[in-house]
This record gives C-alpha cells, sequence and structure tokens, in this order.
C-alpha cells in the first residue's frame, strides 16, 4: 500500500509509505540531501517522536521504519502480543512531518533461505545480551539491514535502550558506517516511568507501581553525586528500593563500565551505566542513568578510546 507516489527528493508534507525492500532502494537512489533515519517496531508513543523530532530538526529527509523483528524475539517472549498500530503509527509520523515511512513484512527482509547474522563478540555478553540470548544478534543484523536500505546521514536511537544504542554504535565505527550515530534522552512520564510500547502491558495500578524502576535509578545517582564511588552501595540502594515495592521483581541490578559493560566490582573510576531489569505484572521492564557522562558527551568519544574502570 502507498499512501501517494515517489518521495520527491526534499523534504514534503506528505508521507509515502514503502512496504517492499526493491521499492526502498529504488526510492533511496533519488534521495538528495542529509538524510535522518528513526527505526521503531511501531506502536509510538513519545519517546520514539522525541527521536522523530530531532531527525527532523537536523535532516532534510526523515525516515521512520517500523518493523517488529522477529529475530530479536526469543522463544517464549512477546513477539506474538507485542502491540501493532499501523494506522495511528503513520498519522502519527504524518503529523511529525516525517517523509518516508518503511514498513515491510517479515517474510520481505527474512526471506526463506535466509541465513547472514551480524554479531558482536563482547557488548552482548552483559546486561540484556546476557538474560536474551540472541537478541543483540537480532537487533545488530536488523539494523545493519536498514543502514544498507536507507544509507543515512545521522541515524537516531534513544538512551532508554542504553545496551543497544553503545552495541550500535560500536558496530558503526566496526564496519566502517559513514554515518552518524545520534543517542538521544529517554522520555519519562510524570511519575518518572520511561515511555515504552511495552508499559500497555501494564493495569493502570501496575503502571503506578512502576515508578519504582526510576526511583532505584535516583536513588543510585543521588548517593554517586553525593560522592558515593562503592559500586557495591549503589546496587545495594536500588535493590533496596526495589525491595520495598512488592508487586516488583527484580531481575538484575547493575553498575557497569560503559566501555566495556562488565560490572564494576568495587571502586568507580569512570563512567557508569547504573541499569535494572524488573518484572511487574505481565511486563518486563528496563531502564538506565548514565553517572559521570551523558550521551552527549559520550557521543564525542569514539567507541573503545575511553578511558576504562
Ligand atoms: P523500539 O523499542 O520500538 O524503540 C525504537 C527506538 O526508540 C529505540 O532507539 C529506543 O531506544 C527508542 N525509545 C524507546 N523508548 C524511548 C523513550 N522512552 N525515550 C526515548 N527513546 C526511546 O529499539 C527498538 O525498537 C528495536 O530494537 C530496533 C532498534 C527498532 C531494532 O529492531
Amino acid at each position: 500500500m502507498t499512501v501517494t507516489h515517489p518521495a520527491p527528493p526534499t523534504r514534503s508534507p506528505v508521507l509515502t509509505l514503502i512496504e517492499d525492500p526493491a521499492k526502498m532502494h529504488e526510492v533511496r537512489r533519488r534521495l538528495r540531501g542529509e538524510i535522518g533515519l528513526v527505526p521503531t517496531m511501531g506502536y509510538l508513543h513519545d519517546g520514539h517522536l522525541s527521536l522523530v523530532r530531532r531527525a527532523r530538526a537536523e535532516n532534510d529527509v526523515v525516515i521512520t521504519t517500523i518493523f517488529v523483528n522477529p529475530t530479536q524475539f526469543g522463544p517464549g517472549e512477546d513477539l506474538d502480543a507485542y502491540p501493532r498500530d499501523l494506522p495511528r503509527d503513520l498519522a502519527l509520523l504524518e503529523q511529525e512531518g516525517v517523509d518516508i515511512v518503511f514498513a515491510p513484512a517479515a517474510e520481505a527482509l527474512y526471506p526463506p533461505g535466509y541465513q547472514t547474522w551480524v554479531e558482536l563478540s563482547e557488548l552482548p555478553r552483559h546486561l540484556e545480551g546476557a538474560r536474551r540470548p540472541g537478541h543483540f544478534r537480532g537487533v545488530t543484523t536488523i539494523v545493519t539491514k536498514l543502514f544498507n536500505l536507507t544509507r543515512p546521514t545521522r541515524a537516531y536511537f534513544g538512551q532508554k535502550d542504553a545496551q543497544q544504542a553503545l552495541i550500535l554504535r560500536r558496530l558503526v565505527e566496526d564496519l566502517n558506517y559513514d554515518l552518524e550515530l545520534v543517542i538521544c534522552p529517554t522520555m519519562r512520564e510524570a511519575s518518572g516511568l520511561a515511555m515504552s510500547s511495552r508499559n500497555t502491558y501494564l493495569t493502570p495500578e501496575e503502571r503506578r507501581r512502576a515508578a519504582v524502576l526510576y526511583r532505584a535509578l535516583c536513588a543510585a545517582r543521588d548517593a554517586y553525586l553525593a560522592g558515593e564511588r562503592d559500586a557495591r552501595r549503589l546496587r545495594r540502594l536500588m535493590q533496596d528500593t526495589l525491595d520495598a515495592e512488592p508487586l516488583a521483581q527484580t531481575e538484575y541490578v547493575s553498575i557497569a563500565d560503559l566501555a566495556t559493560l562488565e560490572e564494576v566490582p568495587a571502586q568507580i573510576r569512570g563512567p557508569v551505566l547504573a541499569s535494572l531489569a524488573v518484572r511487574i505484572g505481565k511486563a518486563r521492564l528496563i531502564d538506565n542513568l548514565w553517572l559521570g557522562t551523558s550521551p552527549e558527551e559520550w557521543g564525542k568519544t569514539r567507541p573503545g578510546s575511553q578511558p576504562v574502570g
């Protein structure tokens, strides 16, 4: 289904929907100017839209992709339940002045016989990667394919999925992509709960209680800002905050080196990622704060060149 016919080379008030990868290549060949890419799995919220707005402000053409990528879901995960509403997403993106939406079917990107994977060796071993085997292989493979299909000048990702953003920064560097990867701040509800498509799995009561994730992270941040540098004490503060909420089942709390994502055993000496994963009701929620740096500051360094420890 195409809403209008081939995208003009520069910004247009009308959105073009592309489903066929061959068509995406064809349209891309005719585009001129700087191109901003915002990859998503749809069911858009203000977090996604903050990336779209930034891309709109910084580029001539904005491409958003909507694709619930089956290869990044493990067996028993929520692939089938994952919320979808393409008509609503298209209306939101049109309002934001997006030029092109690429929303292929799963079989279009993974046809029978598909067998090529992009995988990092170290960063996916930790945190989310340790609990979701194969997840980041799916993410890095699909994002590589989306980079090849859209050849962006800039690609926008959220700090909300910090490990994903750090892995993709490494991928851009390692595979010599000629693009700028931009990491955008986490958008939150008034309660502090990070916006997420998966928040729809929560009942209103659970959603209210889910603010405990951010409270736990803030407890660690406040202690860090007050001078605490013992990673064990920061993890303990997060865990104690979560333990006070009976609906929250902690999967992990972590204070990890931002460069390697390895757990900091004792004394903090460089920038760290404070992160956690918590189950509340049917939802598995993740969140994080960066201590000792910000995505903007971190973005100025080359991945792998940061002081370790
Ligand atoms: P999805 O979960 O739909 O998220 C798309 C982008 O929006 C990601 O870069 C994510 O970090 C960002 N995002 C999500 N919630 C946010 C929030 N509250 N504030 C700011 N940004 C937020 O992440 C994926 O999809 C997929 O793994 C994808 C990269 C599309 C590959 O399939």
